[in-house]
């Protein structure tokens, strides 16, 4: 299946969430403080570490998509077809039967189990933080969440249920067909389409609550163990996990070979490029202490056993990525790793917030060049203006494979395997305006306008 972009990415429409504001208004002063349960420590190690916790603030915004903007209509409705069973064609299993809140929206399972009571190929993923996702599953072979929810209801293996008959079974209940009328005013009919926009607007709203680190980042440094500081340091340090568990998610949304033994070919198979086989999608790390075991085969069963792979466990292969460190640690960091962990899952029961206000975000001006550099997984700048007939020249100064793609009506571009050096052409005939991205590293974007 070929990796598609629509307008979605463009602009977004931004919702504020209200329990945000608290975690937010810790204050910056209070960060100088640092880490005084660690005992004496000196002012550039304080100094290093407020820098450190700035890039795990959390949003203060949730981005819905323009095409399918937030309604509390829409969410309640996509809330109720998550949770309801007739979905499946045997009336025995709902999205929720998978994707369990109390499990961090898994199931507890090594891989998940459908209708016909068969193991799939796949682990369960968690739900939490998608909002913010690129292409979803494990390979990144949905576009968007929109297009992901229909996939588990047809799929034999899953749900079972065809489109056709699920929709006229529901639209002849009188419930839902109010819900749909109330959660769609302008074309109030119980529709796939509708579906699936409620459905993705529920997901995008799950958004893992504030925790004890959330806290410690907005300066209450107490709340945090020593040892679960240190863990905070070799996380974003000498471990290098935040190379790609980066941001407040703890993700980059990209893909990458961690180097499991599995024989799935993962992003490789979706985007026919050799440097991205074994690759998977990095997920959340929010909530991850409750949805044990991990990984797409879920082939590691406790936190520790993920950390014991990264330190020593790692399949050597062509395809690992420079991101992954090969790097020994010793028993006691591990331990302060998994401590660290620990820390960004919610200590009571995990609600997502109810308190949605919306926001707008602000376009940012469009640059006149045509050189683009992409270091650091970003395209720098991010907005650009040329003239229909120019092109644009990508060059990957990163350290990094990219895959640079344009999949629009009027253009499709596919660069392959892009190597650092390498310079990437893309000429724009026709004015509109066109979303450039990379199929490894999703969140790389890149706004092109042609003009006349
Ligand atoms: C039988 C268990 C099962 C059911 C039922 C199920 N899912 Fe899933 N879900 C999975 C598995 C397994 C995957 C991973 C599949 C893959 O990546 O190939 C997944 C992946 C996803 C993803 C992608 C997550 C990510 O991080 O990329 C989303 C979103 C999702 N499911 C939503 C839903 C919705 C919505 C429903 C109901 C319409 C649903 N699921 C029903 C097991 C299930
Ligand atoms: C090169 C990027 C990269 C680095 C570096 C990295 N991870 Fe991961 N992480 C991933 C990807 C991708 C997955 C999913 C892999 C899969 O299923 O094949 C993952 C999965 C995990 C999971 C399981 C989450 C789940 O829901 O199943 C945990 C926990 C985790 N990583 C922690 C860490 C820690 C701790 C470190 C540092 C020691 C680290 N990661 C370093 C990319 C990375």
């Amino acid at each position: 299946m070929s990796v598609r972009r629509t307008a979605q990415g463009h602009l977004r429409i931004a919702l504020a969430i209200a329990f945000l504001a608290g975690a937010l208004a810790g204050g910056a002063a209070a960060l100088a403080q640092g880490s005084v349960d660690q005992g004496s420590v000196d002012q550039g190690s304080v100094d290093e570490l407020a820098a450190l916790k700035d890039k795990f603030r959390r949003p203060a915004a949730i981005p819905f998509p323009v095409s399918n903007p937030y309604s509390a209509e829409k969410r309640r409705l996509g809330e109720r077809l998550f949770h309801d069973k007739s979905l499946s064609a045997d009336g025995s299993i709902a999205c929720a039967s998978c994707h369990e809140r109390q499990k961090g929206f898994s199931d507890g399972r090594v891989t998940a189990v459908g209708v016909p009571r068969r193991a799939l190929a796949r682990h369960t993923p968690t739900l939490w933080n998608l909002a913010w996702a690129g292409p979803v599953f494990w390979d990144g072979r949905a576009r968007s969440l929109e297009e992901q929810a229909a996939g588990p209801i047809i799929a034999p293996d899953e749900m079972a249920q065809p489109m056709d008959k699920l929709i006229a079974r529901l639209a002849a209940r009188r419930d839902y067909a109010r819900a749909f009328a109330r959660a769609f005013p302008e074309n109030p009919r119980v529709s796939e389409e509708n579906l699936k926009q409620a459905i993705a607007t529920y997901e995008r709203t799950l958004v893992s609550p504030p925790t004890r680190f959330d806290r410690f980042v907005g300066g209450d440094a107490s709340v945090l163990s020593a040892q679960e500081v240190d863990g905070f340091r070799l996380f974003a340090g000498k471990a290098g996990c935040a190379n790609c568990h980066a941001g407040w998610a703890f993700t980059d949304y990209g893909f990458y070979d961690v180097g499991l033994e599995s024989e799935d070919r993962g992003r490789g198979a979706v985007l026919r490029i050799e440097k991205a086989e074994h690759a998977f999608k990095t997920p959340s790390l929010r909530e991850a202490a409750r949805r044990a075991p991990y990984m797409h085969d879920g082939s590691l069963a406790t936190l520790e056993d993920v950390v014991r792979h990264y330190a020593g466990g790692i399949v050597d292969r062509p395809t690992l990525p420079p991101d992954l460190r090969r790097i020994s640690l010793s028993e006691s960091e591990q331990a302060a790793l998994v401590a660290f962990v620990k820390t960004l899952t919610f200590d009571g029961d995990p609600l997502p917030s109810r308190a949605i206000v919306a926001e707008k975000s602000q376009a940012l001006p469009a640059a006149h060049v045509t050189s683009i550099s992409q270091h650091d997984k970003m395209f720098t700048p991010t907005r650009v203006r040329v003239k229909a007939g120019e092109r644009l020249w990508l060059l990957n100064n990163d350290t990094r494979t990219h895959n640079v793609r344009v999949f629009d009506d009027k253009l499709d571009f596919d660069s392959g395997a892009q190597e650092p050096g390498e310079t990437v052409e893309i000429a724009f005939p026709q004015t509109g305006s066109y979303l450039v991205f990379c199929g490894i590293h999703p969140k790389m974007e890149l706004n092109v306008e042609v003009v006349r």
